[in-house]
């Protein structure tokens, strides 16, 4: 989990003992209402939920969506002007007289601080769930496409990028920026790849596997059940369905967050490993000594 999204749920965690403890106080001693109540409900609502809600949120809905924060920044300037605004505010309204004089004055920075924070929040959230613009899927792969464009709607042509030179393209990072503004002919210009090849065979294995009814089985590779061996294309869902153990290998080599991508499940161990930089002969023979090891387990 990231900094940020753990930072919101450890201080909406720590808001939360302090808001029971101060509606405690309360219910022990009601005259206290009138300089706690606020600091109860702000403590409770805006320290304790919100944080939890966005930290939680943080972490989820980029994977949900399947993209990035449009401003992962915002969370640092989130979470220092929310607590900031937030002990500004009750603190001042605790100690009285906050609506008049120098008290106000600062009471509105701080509440303007909270506001700002909740601005930030709305922006990232809002937009993080905005899905991409909708287009319809190309019957055929041209030269002027662009390189995400492609990969966008055929995933599995990764693999073959990276089998033709376009190396870079196992970044993930590169295929969300320069991807985006490259075309086909661009990228094999720059990268003395002939283009007329590579688009052909671009079309010749994405359309040959690639039936009309557009199922996701269409992907290059292949399932495994158990009793088999795994291969470099077998896909990485069917094979910890097949063999739950072997997942321990993705996740010492990539790392523990590698389940929680969306995209896992219809890639071969081979496009994972070429991804993550790892020697897919090595992946492959510990899969295959795990499989051993749950088949004839002594
Ligand atoms: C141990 C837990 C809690 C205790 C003992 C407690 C106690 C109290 C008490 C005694 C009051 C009345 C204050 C008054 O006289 O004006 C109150 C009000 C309030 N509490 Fe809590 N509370 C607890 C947890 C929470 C939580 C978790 C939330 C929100 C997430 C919350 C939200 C509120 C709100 C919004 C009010 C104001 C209600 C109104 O306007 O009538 N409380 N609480
Ligand atoms: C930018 C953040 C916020 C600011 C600047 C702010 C400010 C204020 C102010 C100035 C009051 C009047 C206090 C008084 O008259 O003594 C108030 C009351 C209240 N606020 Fe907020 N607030 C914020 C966020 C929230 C949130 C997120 C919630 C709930 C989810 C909330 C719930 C309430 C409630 C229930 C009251 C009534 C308290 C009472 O009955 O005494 N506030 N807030």
């Amino acid at each position: 989990m990231d900094n940020y999204p753990r930072l919101f749920i450890k201080a909406g965690l720590m808001y939360a003992l302090l808001g029971a403890a101060l509606g405690v106080t309360i219910a022990v001693d009601p005259s206290l209402a009138v300089r706690l109540r606020f600091v109860h409900i702000h403590v409770n609502l805006l320290g304790f939920m919100t944080m939890m809600v966005a930290g939680v949120a943080f972490h989820v809905l980029p994977r949900f969506s399947a993209r990035k924060l449009p401003w992962p920044a915002g969370m640092k300037y989130q979470f220092i002007f929310q607590n900031t605004g937030l002990l500004g505010m009750v603190t001042l309204h605790a100690v009285g007289g906050w609506q008049g004089g120098l008290a106000h004055a600062a009471f509105v920075f701080f509440a303007i601080l909270a506001g700002i924070a909740f601005a930030i929040m709305f922006y990232n959230l809002y937009f993080v769930l905005s899905a991409p613009e909708e287009t319809p899927k190309p019957e055929k792969i041209t030269g002027e496409m662009k390189v995400a464009e492609v990969l966008d709607h055929f995933p599995q042509a990764l693999s073959l990028f990276l089998e033709s030179g376009f190396q870079s393209l196992a970044n993930p990072a590169a295929r969300q920026t320069f991807a985006k503004v490259v075309s086909i002919d661009k990228a094999c210009e720059k990268h003395s790849v002939n283009t007329t090849e590579f688009v052909e065979k671009l079309n010749r294995e994405i359309f040959k596997t690639n039936s009309p009814s557009d199922n996701e089985n269409t992907n290059l590779g292949r399932e495994i059940s158990r009793g088999e061996k795994c291969q470099a294309d077998t896909w990485v869902g069917s094979l910890v369905k097949a063999y739950p153990t072997t997942k321990k290998v993705f996740e010492s080599h990539y790392g523990e967050g590698c389940f929680s991508c969306p995209g896992q499940a219809f890639e071969t161990v081979e496009q994972t490993a070429s991804m993550h930089n790892v020697d897919p002969e090595l992946i492959l023979k510990e899969i295959n000594n795990e499989i051993d090891k749950e088949s004839n387990p002594s």
